[in-house]
């Protein structure tokens, strides 16, 4: 039995997934897993989109022989060289060698420096805009730089109007079971983890996507198959586009407040919990708190695409921010991060400098404003504290409104 899927006459998806992976890329944490998709296309001519990591390999490599039954693949199409795509590439080179590798110049460069095959004899070099027909598809190649590397593109087979599109409108999350957006409830059990993976993956190229997506705009796209999750076709891609369109122009998808302290002994903490109290009192109930210390960064720069107004709280730390806050306020200015409102709680027990230098951060990003108060604590919250907190809370609600 093999886990095949078939999504036209023609066309497979044989990917696999990885539910035993601690960090994608040894960074982000995976506790819903990932897949790595491949597609095969048996027509006249076999075509196989991309290859998968090393984790997948071998049901990858049987599901393909599977398929083949005997025939052999004709084609390679390489629309993105990252090795959780192309680890096995050299292996299907050493089981196919009459295949062809269709790819760009970039790629070319890059698959001379992960591997060591001959890829000048066998590569179909294309650029942008070019066609090839291969087994009754024509097949169009869209350069889609950044997207997540400078090689990447996509490929779209204007025949069936089906779009390979590599990174984009990828998601973590293994498949389980169904493997098209419309049938697993994805806004409700994958959204989170789809802006997580595009907020830290390509959250930073967001000029780059939006490059992509007006190429894409002018495709007639019935389907788009890309290399991790699910499948997507009927209205998915419109709603899913749309939620490209607002990550890639970094435009907050809700009104919304996202606090995120980094308390040493509980006196931020406390400022932190009382700010949210306030805000439910006004009205605003669209908040979400966390712990810096407790919450891997991925997740809190994925709800600081979300939401369209960012609290940080920070204890002082070595004459600092602690560390916590500045490591995701650094990684926020690293994925562009801008166009938000921002509140500021700082914490000192007898040099507070954490709100100094969170506004330094936060104006190196583009387009955010930063509201008064700064709130300033002195290791707990005094009545004070509570007087800025409260005039915070009706600065976030007038610039709500
Ligand atoms: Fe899924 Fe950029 O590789």
């Amino acid at each position: 039995m093999y886990n095949i899927r078939k999504l036209t006459p023609q066309l497979y998806w044989i990917g696999g997934n990885d539910r035993r992976l601690a960090l994608f890329e040894n960074v982000y944490p995976i506790p819903q897993g990932v897949s790595y998709n491949a597609y095969l296309s048996i027509g006249e001519e076999t075509v196989l989109f991309d290859t998968v990591d090393h984790a997948v390999s071998g049901i990858f490599f049987d599901n393909l022989a599977h398929l083949l039954n005997g025939r052999k693949l004709d084609y390679i199409i390489v629309n993105h060289m990252e090795p959780d795509h192309c680890a096995t590439l050299a292996d299907a080179v050493l089981r196919y060698p009459d295949a062809k590798i269709i790819c760009n110049a970039k790629t070319v460069a890059m698959i001379k420096q992960f591997f060591s095959f001959d890829i000048d004899s066998r590569a179909q070099i294309v650029k942008e805009g070019d066609t090839l027909t291969i087994g009754g598809h024509t097949y169009a190649f869209v350069m889609a730089p950044m997207v997540h590397w400078p090689e990447a593109m996509v490929t779209f087979d204007t025949t069936d109007g089906i779009l390979f599109s590599a990174d984009a409108f990828g998601t973590f999350g293994a498949i389980s079971g169904s493997i098209y957006a419309k049938d697993v409830d994805f806004e409700n059990r994958h959204l989170d983890e789809a802006r997580r993976y595009y907020t830290n993956i390509v959250g930073k190229y967001g000029p780059q996507v939006a490059a992509l997506l007006k190429k894409a705009g002018g495709l007639d796209i019935k389907m788009v198959c890309p290399l991790h999750g699910w499948v997507l076709d009927g209205e998915q891609i419109g709603w899913f586009v749309d939620k490209y369109q607002k990550w890639a122009s970094y435009t907050p998808e809700e009104k919304g407040v996202l606090i995120v302290y980094g308390s040493v002994y509980g006196g931020t903490e406390n400022a932190a919990e009382i700010l949210a109290g306030m805000l439910a009192e006004k009205g605003i109930t669209n908040v979400a708190v966390y712990d810096a210390s407790a919450t891997h960064v991925s997740y809190l720069l994925s709800e600081a695409f979300k939401y369209s107004h960012l609290v940080f709280a920070a204890s002082t730390y070595n004459a600092g921010i602690f560390t916590p806050v500045e490591n995701l306020l650094t990684d926020l200015a690293a994925h562009s991060m801008q166009n938000r409102t921002v509140g500021l709680i700082q914490n000192g027990s007898w040099a507070p400098m954490s709100g100094k230098l969170m506004g330094e951060a936060v104006s190196k990003m583009k387009n955010m404003t930063v509201l008064e108060p700064v709130v300033t604590l002195r290791s707990t919250v005094s009545e004070q504290t509570v007087t800025e907190l409260a005039a915070l809370a009706d600065a976030i609600a007038a610039s709500m409104n």
